[in-house]
């Protein structure tokens, strides 16, 4: 028996990075996965080598900004596979630069993926969740949603909303056997930070205060969030697993 064995999970961003590396695990653990991302190709590709590896995963292209493209995903995902149990609301965006220089669009663009995409996964696979008498919502935050860092306010901004979004929705929907939690990523190896760690002043400076002073495997991540998706989590809701390298803790 897997950790997760039997469990339907719907996983946003699966295409590359933390998700990818999430749905192959869950999948490894004996979950159904829907993957859900804007790339097309690479997303498909990871549902090829669940299905190749024995497991079973559908791929759908997937904005999680968009409303409508939420309620078509959750409806065609409960047509493929009967229920959701679990949502993982990885997919996000990165953007760098100061304040002064952060434009309207650009917080904007942030914003509706980082946030909105948050808040619409959640409010639409809450009646599948309510039919099946409960789930695990578990929303990808950051360090940065919890600490301030130079040149990322929109962003810090976005995964500090996802935060406290995660608790209001843990509280609100708890009677129906809900648990919404929040992951808090340090500084990981991904195409999202291929740039960034490319600058060796940055990465100096952005590991500078982590305790282990190396950006993490996505796979890191990954083994906390199969945590919050199992019911070995049964006892968690509305809370923050930091995943850090001990960055906050200094
Ligand atoms: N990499 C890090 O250091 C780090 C640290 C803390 C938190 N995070 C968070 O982890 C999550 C995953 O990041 P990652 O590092 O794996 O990044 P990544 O760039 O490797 O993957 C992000 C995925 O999201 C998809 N995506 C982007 N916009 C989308 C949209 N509108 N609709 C659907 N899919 C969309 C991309 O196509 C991509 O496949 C993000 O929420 C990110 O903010 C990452």
């Amino acid at each position: 028996m897997g950790r997760v064995q039997d469990k339907i999970c719907l996983v946003t961003g699966a295409a590359s990075g933390i998700g990818r590396e999430t749905a192959l695990l869950l999948a490894e653990q004996g979950a159904r996965i829907i993957l859900a991302d804007l790339n097309q190709e690479a997303g498909q590709k990871v549902a090829a080598e669940i299905d190749a590896s024995g497991g079973q995963a559908i791929f759908f292209k997937h904005d999680v900004a968009s409303e409508e493209s939420w309620v078509s995903v959750v409806e065609k995902s409960v047509e493929h596979f009967g229920k959701i149990d679990v949502l993982i609301n990885n997919a996000g965006v990165l953007l760098m630069k100061p304040i002064q220089e952060t434009t309207e669009e650009d917080w904007s663009f942030v914003n509706n993926i980082n946030t909105k995409g948050v808040f619409f996964g959640v409010k639409h696979v809450l009646a599948a969740m309510k039919e099946s008498k409960g789930g695990s919502i578990v929303n990808i935050s950051s360090i940065y949603g919890m600490i301030g860092a130079p040149g990322s306010s929109a962003y810090q901004a976005s995964k500090g909303a996802v935060r406290l979004f995660t608790k209001s929705a843990a509280v609100e929907y708890s009677e129906h056997n809900i648990r919404v939690n929040s992951v808090h990523p340090g500084i990981i190896a991904t195409p999202m930070t291929d740039d960034v760690l490319a600058d060796e002043d940055f990465t100096q400076a952005a590991l500078g205060s982590a305790i282990i002073r190396r950006p993490a495997h996505p796979k890191e991540i990954a083994w906390g969030v199969l945590f919050l998706a199992s019911d070995e989590s049964s006892f968690m809701t509305g809370s923050e697993l930091v995943i850090d390298g001990g960055y906050t803790a200094t």
